[in-house]
């Protein structure tokens, strides 16, 4: 990667705006109850970068979204469980403000030490973030020396704290560099998108087609197969023809999945069976059957075990896997197999040296829930991010770091 990293500038006794991706699951939504964080994954990542900056003697003042609040009034997505977890982790203080900016920040910005961790409040409360404001974005700047982007997860959004933060920083003589997490993805994924080693077999999966048509095409450039599983490869059997009963067919979709498919030719790989249910739901009847004897009154919910047989010839002399969204509806049991048994496959190959990456969202949680995450080679941070820069995108938050 050609941006600075923070072993290029210096951070010593500075006070660094660190932008991490602290955009957590949380056990609640109500703010009567006593909300914690149920997945620390995006906390514990950002670590290496947090922990090497108070090596430096750095003062950190931390900001992040949570969430998509429509104003400071949801308070329910406070920065505030996401900042008592950082502090177990850390073990060190975190001072938790209630401001995003403000006299408080201000203040309490003036008054830390080298050491001292201050977390934002939900960088979300202030309505000049989505929008990228420029004032928001100076108020960021003038808190600090310098500017470390960890939140790989939030890169392809140009938002105030992402983008924004960067250029104000940079106006006034700073430096604006990467972080450690925001390296490891761009290395990982960077490779799949600029230097595969082939064979390069993809794995699409989720729900609509319409969200990855942009990636596909992309894929069908330096991919030598994408295999296709989940709902979205519903909509490409319907193209070819199959009745699809009561299953998720973006009807929209279908001419450009027959496009797609006649572009591709043999490098797309449908499933041959699928599990059917009545409806969605853990105690649904099911059963397993070929795509061409689908019941009307029934719906695709996860491919079947001669897909899953089909999938794992088709990557068994593969130097580079990447895998971007569930091949079934994994978070109900019954339709969990598919997505299980390729992880486990996924695991294997990664042990046996192929390069495995996987694109974060669900698929990074279906890897975590297989219990798998530690064998995989990469499991990206980002969701939406890692998707965009499959599909060729320059990242607005990375582009805005230093060159180096
Ligand atoms: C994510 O979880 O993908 C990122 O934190 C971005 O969140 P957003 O989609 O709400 O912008």
């Amino acid at each position: 990667m050609n941006k600075k990293s923070v072993t290029d500038i210096n951070v010593r006794n500075k006070r660094v705006l660190v932008r991490v991706d602290f955009n957590v699951p949380l056990s609640s939504k109500n703010p009567e109850d006593n909300i914690t964080v149920t997945d620390d994954t995006r906390i514990r990542a950002a670590l290496p970068t947090l922990n090497y900056l108070l090596d430096q003697g750095a003062t950190l003042i931390l900001c992040s979204h949570l969430g998509r609040p429509v104003s400071a009034a949801d308070i329910q997505f406070s920065m505030d469980p996401v900042a008592a977890r950082l502090s177990e982790l850390l073990d060190r203080p975190v001072t938790k403000l209630d401001e995003v900016v403000g006299d408080s920040v201000t203040a309490a910005v003036a008054a830390a030490q080298s050491g001292d961790v201050i977390m934002l409040e939900n960088t979300r409360f202030e309505p000049g973030e989505k929008k990228n404001d420029p004032m928001l974005s100076q108020a960021l700047a003038d808190l600090a020396d310098v500017y470390v982007d960890d939140a790989f997860g939030s890169a392809h959004r140009a938002h105030a704290s992402t983008e924004g933060a960067a250029q104000a920083i940079r106006a006034k003589g700073g430096a604006c560099a990467s972080g450690f997490l925001m390296q490891k993805e761009l290395d990982a994924l960077g490779m799949a998108v600029s230097n595969p080693p082939h064979p390069y077999v993809a794995i699409m999966g989720g729900a609509k087609i319409s969200d990855k048509i942009k990636l596909i095409e992309n894929l069908l450039d330096s991919a030598d197969m994408i295999l296709i599983g989940g709902g979205m490869a519903n909509t490409f059997l319907k193209a070819q023809g199959y009745e699809m009963g009561t299953s998720l067919v973006e009807a929209d979709a279908v001419p450009e999945a027959t496009r797609l498919l006649a572009l591709a030719g043999d490098r797309l790989v449908l499933p041959v069976d699928v599990v059917v249910a009545d409806a969605f739901s853990a105690d649904a009847d099911h059963r397993t059957v070929p795509v061409d004897a689908i019941p009307s009154d029934k719906m695709a919910l996860d491919i079947g075990p001669a897909s899953v047989d089909l999938f794992a010839g088709k990557l068994a002399d593969a130097r580079l896997v990447i895998w971007n969204g569930p091949t079934g509806a994994f978070e109900l049991a019954p339709f969990a197999r598919s997505t299980f048994a390729l992880a486990a496959l996924l695991a294997d190959a990664a042990d046996s040296g192929t390069a495995v990456i996987i694109g974060g969202g669900d698929s990074a949680a279906a890897v975590k829930k297989a219990g798998l995450t530690e064998r995989m080679t990469h499991v990206s941070t980002g969701g939406g991010a890692s998707l965009e820069l499959l599909e060729g995108k320059l990242l607005p938050g990375i582009a805005a770091l230093d060159d180096k």
